[in-house]
């Protein structure tokens, strides 16, 4: 059995990870064989554990093919960024694209193991009480979500977050890998619903895969995580 928690960035104390701006990356550049950043989590899971909604082949293929890739990419990616020429506008810009999709695939699906677990379930009393406040009732919350995810246009995600200027729980969709949420949204939990993560199994039937997903939910996580999101951002309304 794998660790239970997704470690996203793979840095020691001694080796801190320089948070300097992208531009201050590039004019210091860095050596060709530099450290890979970013590293593939291990499932918190057994590769059948979510059989039968999500088969072992179809969970072996994604962890192991699709979000390995956007790891691999990410850092290759880091690398050429690291001694892009800036004034390359064609060039720097396709990379900073390329870099952002990469990145943003690798986030998403590392709290995409997390968000689900092979046991059905629903959220313990502390955690029902605030989506009770959010959306009414559960039942509100599961057909929100639903929608947000089965209606996604092509491939995307649907998705579970905090508010930041209320701290209110929110569903949005997102769109490929690009967060079209609220800026400051912390992302409790995400749904795949690109075809890569159901299609075998599911065909064209995305709801079911949904739905499945939805009533495996690791609600403990989700609690962890909402606990740990910063406090709402104060927002000035009608000041
Ligand atoms: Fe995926």
């Amino acid at each position: 059995m794998a660790s239970s928690r997704c470690e996203i960035t793979e840095r020691t104390e001694s080796e801190p990870f320089d948070r300097r701006s992208s531009f201050d990356h590039l004019s210091k550049g860095y050596d060709d064989d530099m450290t890979d950043i970013y590293t593939l989590p291990d499932l918190p899971y057994a590769l059948d554990a979510l059989a039968p909604w999500c088969p072992a082949d179809t969970l072996k293929l994604h962890h192991g093919k699709h979000h390995a890739t956007y790891v691999k990419e990410a850092n290759a990616l880091t690398k050429q960024l690291a001694t892009a020429d800036p004034t390359d506008e064609l060039k720097f810009g396709a990379l900073q694209t390329a870099f952002s999709f990469n990145l943003s695939g690798h986030l998403l699906h590392s709290l995409f193991w997390t968000s689900i677990r092979p046991a059905s379930g629903r959220p313990a009393a502390e955690l029902a009480s605030r989506i009770k406040e959010s959306f009414g009732s559960f039942d509100r919350f599961a057909a929100l979500f639903t929608s947000a995810c089965v209606k996604v246009q092509g491939s995307g995600w649907g998705a579970l977050m905090i508010d930041p200027a209320t701290g209110a729980l929110r569903v949005g969709s997102i769109l490929n890998h690009t967060n079209g949420l609220a800026p400051g949204a912390q992302l409790v939990a995400v749904i795949d619903v690109w075809e890569h993560a159901y299609y075998l199994t599911h065909k064209n039937d995305r709801a079911t895969w949904v739905g499945a997903a939805i009533d495996h939910l690791d609600w403990e996580s989700i609690a962890r995580r909402c606990d740990e999101a910063a406090v709402a951002v104060p927002v000035a309304v009608g000041a």
